[in-house]
């Protein structure tokens, strides 16, 4: 066993991942490390191979009182009651096996193929030209607050069909939940919007509109095919995802550019390249560092370890998409890279719901970025970049940047 230590948890780990990544790959590439805080211990894939077979094997799996036996639950679980506050928002597709995943997933699938979701092209532009317009006159802003973080949750915000302007509610919620402010802020953001989601749902059961969320409202309504709490739970999903994700990609991917002045060159020379340049974007710096993990539903072997029945196994996405035995030059950001089968949307049967939605999101509003902006600087020194401390989302708290308008 090799026992090199590997802090993928340290702050500082946040900032640059991939040294980290690149090292374990070589030694250990299939590594089980503790978190320093919870004590328990998580196997990390870091070969694309390995991540792709994981992330497809049924036998690995989400629902453990289904598949284990109850010594194996209770050893993860723990003695005490789940927690109602946090159950009803934990019962979402990303936690389910089929069925009851094809089942939720097969009620909003319809709603993100990219065909309808190409319909939303002409509302992202304005959108991303409105935030721009808001800058007029400024000559350093902050390209999360300004821009990336507003595009994707007033796109999600009218896609679902919930009030724009509670949008600073949802991300002070979602960031309270997944990573700010210990157990007790997690908890209180959690019964917090829980308390407005069943609002907004009593809401629309008195005035239906033309919207997603009025959809869900009837599939409730109409009987046994989803219940409150996975309506719930459904809500915050789409949420959750719709944003933080994508605000990653618009930052990581123009910090990238920045940091890449000969990439950034050939893109604003020639706007076409961004459909590969935002493909690029993904694998090099993506916006989700490790996918979320799936328990051993019995003993695997994956990249010659044998997974015990019962453990936790992690892809991390960042390390497969820089396998230099699926990507040559992994290191070397190249926005006209041919081909390029990151896996920064997962794999599987949870392969990312809004793919085609992050990429039109994520090709609109570089280029309007970039034909707005003949000029953009970060204002600070790259170690002064403070990343969020999550292992599952990989951006920046803040990202300070000098701008000079066309
Ligand atoms: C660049 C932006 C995005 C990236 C990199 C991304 C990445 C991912 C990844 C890696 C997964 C799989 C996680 C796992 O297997 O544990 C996933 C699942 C998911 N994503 Fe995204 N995502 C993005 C944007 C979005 C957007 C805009 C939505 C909008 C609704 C969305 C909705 C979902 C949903 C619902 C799932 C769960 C699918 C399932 O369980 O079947 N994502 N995403």
């Amino acid at each position: 066993m090799i026992n090199e230590s590997f802090n993928i948890w340290a702050k500082e780990t946040r900032a640059n991942p991939q040294a980290l990544y690149a090292r374990i790959r070589e030694v250990d590439p299939v590594f089980k490390g503790t978190g320093p805080q919870t004590g328990r211990s998580f196997w990390f894939l870091t070969r694309y191979e390995d991540c792709v077979s994981f992330l497809k094997d049924q036998r690995f799996g989400k629902q453990i009182e289904k598949h284990l036996p109850p010594e194996k639950v209770k050893e993860w679980r723990g003695d005490g009651e789940p927690d109602p506050v946090f159950e009803a928002i934990d019962r979402h597709m990303l936690n389910l096996d089929p069925p009851d995943h094809t089942r939720l997933r097969s009620l909003v699938h319809k709603a993100f193929t990219p065909r309808i979701i190409e319909n939303l092209r002409p509302r992202i532009q304005e959108i991303a030209d409105d935030l721009l317009d808001a800058m007029a006159g400024k000559d350093e802003i902050d390209l999360i607050a300004d821009y990336g973080f507003p595009l994707p949750i007033t796109v999600i915000a009218e896609l679902l069909g919930v009030p724009v302007e509670d949008r600073d509610k949802f991300r002070a919620w979602t960031r309270g939940i997944l990573f700010e402010g210990g157990f007790e802020n997690s908890r209180a953001s959690a019964m917090e919007f829980g308390m407005y989601m069943n609002a907004m749902i009593d809401d629309r059961q008195q005035h239906p509109q033309e919207d997603l969320l009025t959809g869900l409202v009837h599939v409730e309504e109409a009987g046994d095919t989803l219940d409150r709490v996975e309506l719930l739970s459904m809500l915050f999903l789409l949420l959750v995802a719709g944003h933080e994700t994508t605000v990653n990609l618009i930052a990581n991917g123009t910090l990238a550019l920045i940091e890449n002045p000969d990439q950034i060159q050939k893109l604003r020379a020639n706007p076409d390249l961004i459909k590969p340049a935002v493909e690029e974007m993904l694998r090099y710096n993506g916006p989700v560092e490790t996918t979320t993990w799936r328990h051993a539903l019995e003993d695997i072997e994956i990249g010659g370890k044998v997974i015990p029945q019962g453990d936790v196994v992690m892809a991390a996405l960042l390390a497969a998409n820089r396998d230099p035995a699926v990507f040559a030059n992994p290191d070397t950001f190249d926005i006209t890279r041919e081909p390029n089968k990151h896996i920064a949307f997962g794999n599987g049967i949870h392969y990312c719901l809004g793919a085609p939605l992050a990429r039109l999101e994520g090709t609109l509003a570089v280029n309007a970025l970039l034909q707005r902006l003949p000029q953009i600087e970060l204002a600070v020194p790259r170690e002064q970049l403070d990343w969020n401390d999550s292992l599952l989302l990989h951006g920046m708290k803040a990202m300070p940047v000098q701008i000079k308008h066309a």
